[in-house]
């Protein structure tokens, strides 16, 4: 198959979909892969890095006109929407729930939008999400210890403390992905860490991995409002599925926070657990209320964007292999969970919460493309 890695053109965009290792893999499989130049130049591979193992460099015409299948990180843009074209499969975040226009640019084109946000396994663990929880987690840790610092406007408290002077407090909301990770490293420093968490399953799974280095509570707005009286970092890593994050923080808890105390909402993206909270930019990613810096960056993983290029595709790849080997029909035939990754396909919404968001009609995916295997 010939595949195509195109660039990306939203702003502050620096990941690529593909590394020249993903390359390799899919070239000694006999496909062949085009990367749009410069393509990977915000994650640190040069072209010369693709070409070294056998892709060719091209314009962005020659990746989105020659490619069967096309790779990207973003959904496309407006500018890119004229070039969504039928025969094509798309594989790439989509998040088109959100985005109207995106969503009829895709069905008007007849092109298949595989979402990298919708890939669900059985189990309903999102694999193509998780690694950039993962990330987010470990850098809301990082980013706490860093804002804490008086210059900076925090309190001036080291997190880990020094042997004769206490550690900092982090508390975490939500003890998934983006929770276990932001433990993990803030535990790493040498904090003083609590999870709050509202599934009984979920905390008895954290003690076991975590054993005894974190305390773990049972999440309340009481417990809440007591928590984060002590805490020097707050980190907001709640999500309830399909739904804006809950509002567990109100302005009036802030009040009780210590001056110069962190608050880090990675739920923002989802609208925030806390009243106060609206997104910022890694550019300007923090600003405060009632005292408490507030970090609410909602796209984090675009800072590193070396680490979260090498993830995602890590992940991405045996997926993409599926597509190039077989093809998207039997590679969805084969795979229930790839098969959820379908959004849109020949002018049909086949993925029900897209549909339901526009009010637009629900294709179920097997009647467009037959889910047992050809
Ligand atoms: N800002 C960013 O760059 C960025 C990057 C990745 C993920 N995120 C966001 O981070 C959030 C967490 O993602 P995740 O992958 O860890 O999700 P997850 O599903 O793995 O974990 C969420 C956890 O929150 C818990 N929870 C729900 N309501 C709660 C409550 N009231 N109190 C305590 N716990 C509660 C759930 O039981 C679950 O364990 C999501 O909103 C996600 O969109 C943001």
């Amino acid at each position: 198959m010939r595949i195509g890695v195109a660039k990306e053109i939203k702003s502050d965009e620096y990941r690529v979909a593909l590394t020249p290792a993903g390359a390799l893999e899919l070239i000694r499989r006999g496909h062949e892969v085009i990367v749009e130049t410069g393509a990977g130049t915000g994650s640190a591979f040069a072209d010369s890095a693709y070409e070294r193992v056998g892709a060719r460099i091209g314009s962005a015409d020659d990746v989105w006109n020659d490619s069967e299948l096309l790779l990207k990180v973003k959904e496309p843009v407006q500018s890119e929407y004229a070039r969504l074209r039928e025969g094509l499969v798309l594989f790439t975040y989509l998040h088109i729930a959100a985005d109207e226009p995106l969503t009829h640019a895709l069905a008007d084109s007849g092109v298949a939008g595989v979402a990298y946000e919708t890939v669900e396994a059985d189990d309903r663990r999102l694999p193509l999400l998780a690694p950039m929880s993962e990330i987010a987690g470990r850098l809301a840790a990082q980013a706490g210890a860093y804002f804490l610092e008086k210059p900076l406007g925090g309190r001036g408290l080291l997190l880990g403390g020094v042997p004769g002077v206490a550690p900092g407090r982090v508390l975490v909301i939500g003890g998934g992905i983006v929770g276990y990770n932001a433990a993990v490293i803030a535990i790493g420093l040498g904090a003083n860490v609590t999870i709050l968490e509202r599934s009984i399953d979920r905390m008895r799974h954290l003690d076991e991995i975590l054993s005894g280095r974190v305390n773990l509570v049972m999440s309340s707005s009481l417990q809440i409002a007591e928590s984060i009286k002590d805490s020097d970092v707050v980190i907001g890593a709640v999500l309830i599925p399909g739904a804006r994050a809950p509002k567990l923080i109100t302005r009036e808890m802030l009040r009780d926070m210590k001056e110069g105390s962190v608050f880090c909402d990675v739920a923002i993206d989802q609208g925030g657990c806390a009243e106060t909270s609206r997104p910022t930019t890694h550019s300007e990613p923090v600003y405060e209320v009632e005292g408490v810096t507030h970090y609410c960056v909602a796209n984090m993983p675009g800072a590193v964007p070396i680490t979260a290029t090498k993830a995602l595709t890590n992940a991405t790849l045996p997926y993409v292999e599926a597509i190039a080997e077989h093809g998207l029909r039997e590679a969805v035939a084969r795979d229930p969970s790839l098969a959820r990754g379908v959004n849109v396909v020949d002018g049909k919404i086949t993925y029900e919460a897209v549909a339901e968001a526009h009010n637009l009609e629900y294709t179920p995916l097997e009647d467009v493309l037959p889910l047992a295997p050809v």
